[in-house]
């Protein structure tokens, strides 16, 4: 435990964006803790959750142009670019509200409840979103 948490220690003090390897570190510290017992997650779970909840491709994109409409876009374009190949890109652009880096970061990319529950209609056309389960993401995947 105390070679981890030095090792922590160094990358803070001298690698500070090294994000992976503090991740890394502050969870093989919580091993260590041996009164609590905490909830994980692998992150092979997205993978999982995106074939069994949407299963078909034309399921997918349609979810992706369900998230620019709720957006209160009029256009939306995909661009497929070697998506069928690692490290293929998927670029999705539509003139909707879009997202901030929070947004991005805690909405989009995080898995959790939508505020769409709270927040059903949009603010510009007063659209019915149809977003409630928080599927987007593994539908990218
Ligand atoms: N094209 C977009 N423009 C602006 N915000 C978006 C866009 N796509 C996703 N978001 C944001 O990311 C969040 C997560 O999208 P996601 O599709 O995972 O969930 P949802 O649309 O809320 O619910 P559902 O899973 O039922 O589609 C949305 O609630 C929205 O805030
Ligand atoms: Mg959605």
């Amino acid at each position: 435990m105390k070679k981890t948490s030095g090792k922590l220690a160094k990358t803070l003090t001298e690698d500070l964006t090294n994000y992976s390897k503090i991740l890394e570190y502050s969870s093989k510290l919580a091993s260590f803790d041996n009164d609590n017992i905490r909830f994980t997650v692998d992150a092979g779970v997205i993978d999982r959750l995106g074939n069994e909840l949407v299963a078909r491709q034309e399921t997918a994109v349609s979810e992706l142009v369900k998230n620019s409409y709720d957006a209160d876009a009029v256009e939306v374009s995909h661009t497929f670019i070697n998506s069928a190949d690692i490290g293929g890109r998927l670029i999705v652009s539509d003139n909707g509200e879009g997202m901030n880096r929070d947004q991005l970061v805690n909405g989009f990319m995080r898995i959790s409840s939508t505020d769409k529950i709270q927040n059903p209609y949009s603010e510009i056309f007063n659209r019915k979103r149809a977003g409630q389960k928080r599927i987007g993401l593994f539908a990218v995947q």
